[in-house]
């Protein structure tokens, strides 16, 4: 008997208890208030005095916090400047001070009620983020919860502009913990076919449109990367396409879906980081969360992407060591590792992004462990072709704190992707792997704008960390909802 996962497991957890968010004039005293204090700044009234807060270690830096028991239940957390950054991990340390309580209010300190509209805003934004995102916990498959699903946060202010503000970060830390969902669901209750099902309710709900390609269809593309790394397995490979039409600008994004990534034949070894690799489709996650948020924050860019998914598996029917793939493109590829797989996929959804010839192709992929060892597990490696671009891409980074680093498309080393029987090999060599691999995906992408996100680093946290909670990070699932707010063409 074949082992299944019942149809009516929820891979989107997170969707069916969404938080709310809301504005009131005054609190109400029946829910744990926060407040965010600078050093030396008035307090609350009734609150001890920064004397007696510095005898226990409060000082109003950033990161710090104390409970002042009573009824209600008080924080007063520490931040030391007014950046969405800052307000974003403020609203974190609020947020988990309270780890019991399903109910939050803020009280919004006097700088962002006089800020200038526009940067309280974002500032606003980003701390309803920050609490959304800290309380997310990954819970369908235990027996019990350990603590209370997040249900309503409240912002204490009489500025007009703050209940749109406050929607926008939910929103936001929606789009995140979407993605956080479905790269933390295992492999088994999230193959390709089942991702493909999820899209089209996702489409449904959010008002875009979903095409699902299998096998066959696969095939009449030429599709040969995605073919080739789904010959090992018995799950069916799927490209799902979405798209949101809006304005004449046109951004495509290009997604790694691997739902499991065994290494192939090419077998990666037993160690904690190989069970992460359910996580592998995160790049096809955060894309098709942050679709979801595109009508909701009227962007008024057009936005099509592109979901390569399959898992990589190792079998009789396996693509071995030495075959060679044709990409839709006819570019022809020897398989010298088949734990080179992501590049494959993504081979094959760029070649069809840049056929329908957008404004940019920005691809997002756990594409290799050398992006990692460079960089940590705090930023992604940002490729590029064009300046313009990379420059949107870091600026949407900065916004969201999902941190980038630009590392060279360094033509120096495209010799090593050569093959003597194919016209490319899926390997170079041992040196420098994040930057073959993005030499290796820049042969499909002709003269189109093009970004290459490396998140192999960021995709998972190890401890809860403010906002980045253990687990699936959901990382770049904002940023790309920021990049197609402010996409422009040169
Ligand atoms: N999915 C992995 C990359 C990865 C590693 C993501 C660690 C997240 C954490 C990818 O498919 C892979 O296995 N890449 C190989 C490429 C190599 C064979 C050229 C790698 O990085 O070792
Ligand atoms: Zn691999
Ligand atoms: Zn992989």
């Amino acid at each position: 008997m074949r082992l299944t996962v019942d149809d009516s497991f929820d891979p989107i957890p997170s969707l069916s208890h969404l938080p709310t968010v809301g504005v009131t004039a005054a609190a109400s005293g029946a829910e744990p208030e926060a407040h965010l204090v600078q050093a030396e700044a008035p307090l609350p009234a009734g609150a001890p005095t920064w004397e007696e807060l510095a005898q226990v270690g409060f000082e109003g830096k950033a990161g710090q916090r104390v409970l002042l028991t009573g009824q209600p239940l008080r924080v007063l957390v520490g931040i030391d400047e007014f950046s969405s950054a800052a307000l974003r991990d403020a609203g974190a340390t609020a947020a988990s001070a309270v780890p019991q309580s399903t109910n939050l209010t803020v009280h919004l300190p006097a700088a962002i009620n006089q800020a200038i509209p526009s940067d309280r805003a974002q500032l606003v934004q980003a701390l309803a983020e920050g609490v959304l995102l800290a309380r997310y916990r990954y819970t369908p498959l235990k027996s019990a919860d350990e603590s209370p699903a997040f249900a309503h946060l409240t912002l204490v202010s009489d500025q007009p502009e703050v209940a749109e503000a406050a929607r926008r970060g939910a929103v936001m830390a929606r789009t995140t913990n979407l993605a956080r969902d479905l790269a933390n669901t295992p492999p088994r209750h999230l193959n390709a076919d089942r991702l493909g099902a999820v899209a089209e309710r996702l489409g449904h709900k959010f008002g875009l449109t979903v095409e699902v390609f299998g096998p066959e269809q696969l095939a009449d593309l030429g599709l040969g990367g995605l073919l080739g790394v789904n010959a090992g397995s018995v799950e069916e490979p799927r490209m799902i396409k979405v798209s949101y039409r809006a304005g004449e600008r046109q951004l495509a994004l290009v997604g790694k879906g691997i739902t499991y990534d065994s290494g192939g034949l090419s077998l990666k070894p037993s160690n904690p980081m190989h069970a992460l690799m359910k996580s592998d489709m995160l790049g096809a996650g955060a894309i098709l969360a942050a679709m979801t948020a595109l009508a909701d924050l009227e962007v008024d860019t057009s936005v099509t992407a592109w979901l390569m998914c399959t898992d990589n598996m190792p079998s009789g029917s396996s693509t071995k060591l030495g075959d060679v793939l044709t990409i839709r493109s006819g570019t022809t590829v020897e398989v010298k590792n088949t734990d080179a797989e992501g590049r494959l996929v993504l081979a094959d959804g760029l070649v069809l992004a840049a056929e329908s010839s957008p404004d940019a192709i920005v691809d997002v992929a756990t594409l290799t462990g050398a992006a990692l060892a460079a960089l940590g597990p705090r930023s992604a490696a940002l490729f590029a072709n064009d300046d313009h671009l990379a420059h949107l891409v870091e600026a949407a980074a900065a916004s969201t704190d999902e941190t980038v680093w630009r590392l060279p498309l360094d033509a120096r080393y495209r010799d090593q992707l050569k093959s003597h029987v194919a016209d490319l090999s899926n390997i170079g060599g041992s040196y420098g792997g994040a930057i073959l691999a993005a030499l290796f995906l820049n042969e499909f992408v002709g003269e189109v704008p093009w970004a290459h996100v490396d998140i192999a680093g960021p995709m998972y946290s190890d401890q809860d960390d403010l906002w980045r909670v253990t687990g699936s990070t959901g990382f770049s699932a904002r940023l790309l909802v920021e990049l197609a707010q402010t996409f422009t063409t040169h």
